[in-house]
């Protein structure tokens, strides 16, 4: 078992990295968490997945285990399904004891990280990440919330977690598709934080796509290291921690006038072959670097362009976003590979050409 430990403010607590799940009653029972009621939230099919195996888990250190499932996808993470979940924890009559499970993706986490902070003004939550950018990212640092109006992740709420849980024997379940978005955000740290971890990529590329264990534990150790320090030095996001969003202004824009068509990961894929271009424009990256980035993603099958969109739109959906301030907007833009820096000083014509290179019509 791997274990990392996260600090911030408001919270310590352990990622534990694990090949099953038959860890999880005693990793609970060292957070002091036994004895209440647990519910397990759960999506369609992570429910049919998982929630057996969780739930006989959490059945050894709980008083009683509840489980709750909503449907999956992106276009159920709203206020609705939010609503829903009040309705459940009301109905069983949940206390502030109760510890809400979140069994699946980044789309759960997020949601049932929301309904435990903001359920009786907080109650406990654990993470337990089944999806590979749920591992790596969504599950570490504490951002929950859901989209609302068109907007992605407009209403949150940053609240850490007890725990997080990692079973990568998940991953073996996890549609290509999103194993490869997962990959768009590992690709990520290395863009922003490491060159050799960017390397290690690039060697390594053949044996996590055949999802060699030694690898895949390694690679998701490493992202799980850089994230928590990141989180630890800025929790809510008032300057570093910004940089965990390098390839998200123009990708969030994408993923919501796609009509969340394209995933989260690709999206985030594409906004980052977007600031690299932007990036190339300003003489601070290569070409060589850009097309190291492009082969990357190419060979985890995620897309280098997209054509069913409106350039217009995506460019006024960026004012929607959450890093705009006073009408400006805040890009998280490359320096070569393994640096990154933020500035609102981004001119119209530039946006416009890093748009230009993802979205082809
Ligand atoms: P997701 O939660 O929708 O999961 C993707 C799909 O995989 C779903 O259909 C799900 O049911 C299925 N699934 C999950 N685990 C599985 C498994 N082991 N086997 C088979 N199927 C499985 O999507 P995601 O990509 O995990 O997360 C994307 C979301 O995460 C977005 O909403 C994004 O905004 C959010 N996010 C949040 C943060 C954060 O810091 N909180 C960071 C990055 C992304
Ligand atoms: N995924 C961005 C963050 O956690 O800050």
């Amino acid at each position: 078992m791997e274990k990392i430990t996260v600090v911030t403010p408001t919270k310590q607590y352990p990622i534990l990295l694990e090949q099953s799940f038959d860890g999880l009653a005693n990793a609970i029972k060292e957070q002091n968490l036994s004895g209440r009621k647990m519910c397990i939230i759960a999506d369609e099919n992570t429910d049919k997945l998982y929630r057996e195996v969780v739930k006989k888990e959490l059945q050894k250190v709980a008083d009683t285990v509840f489980y709750h499932c909503f449907p999956a996808g992106e276009q159920h993470k709203n206020l609705e399904t939010i609503s829903n979940f009040y309705q459940f924890y009301q109905k069983n009559r949940f206390d502030r004891k109760t510890v809400i499970v979140a069994l699946g993706g980044g789309v759960c986490g997020d949601m049932a990280g929301f309904s435990a902070a903001t359920y009786l003004r907080g109650i406990s939550f654990i993470q337990i990440p089944t999806t590979l950018l749920a591992q790596v990212d969504s599950s570490v640092g504490g951002k929950t919330g859901v989209d609302f109006c068109g907007a992605k992740n407009n209403i949150g709420a940053f609240y850490q977690p007890e725990l997080v849980y990692i079973n990568t024997s998940t991953l073996k379940t996890l549609p290509q598709k999103e194993f490869s978005a997962g990959m768009a955000e590992v690709i990520k740290y290395g863009c922003i934080l490491s060159p050799q971890f960017f390397q290690y990529l690039q060697q390594q590329k053949q044996n996590i796509l055949s999802m060699q264990h030694d690898v895949l534990s390694e690679m998701i150790k490493q992202c799980c290291l850089l994230k928590a320090e990141v989180v630890s030095k800025d929790e809510k996001e008032n300057g570093l921690r910004e940089i965990l969003n390098f390839g998200h202004t123009i990708g969030h824009a994408i993923e919501t006038i796609s009509n969340f068509q394209l995933l989260h990961g690709e999206c985030v894929g594409l906004g980052m072959l977007a600031v690299l271009e932007l990036g190339k424009k300003r003489k601070e990256v290569t070409e060589q670097e850009q097309k190291e980035v492009q082969e990357l993603l190419a060979y985890f099958h995620l897309p280098l362009c997209v054509n069913s969109v409106s350039k217009e739109n995506i460019y006024q959906q960026m004012f929607l976003d959450k890093k705009v301030k006073q009408n400006k907007i805040s890009f998280v833009l490359p320096k070569g590979i393994g640096e990154v820096y933020t500035t609102s000083e981004v001119s119209e014509n530039e946006i416009r050409k890093a748009i230009d290179f993802v979205v082809k019509i």
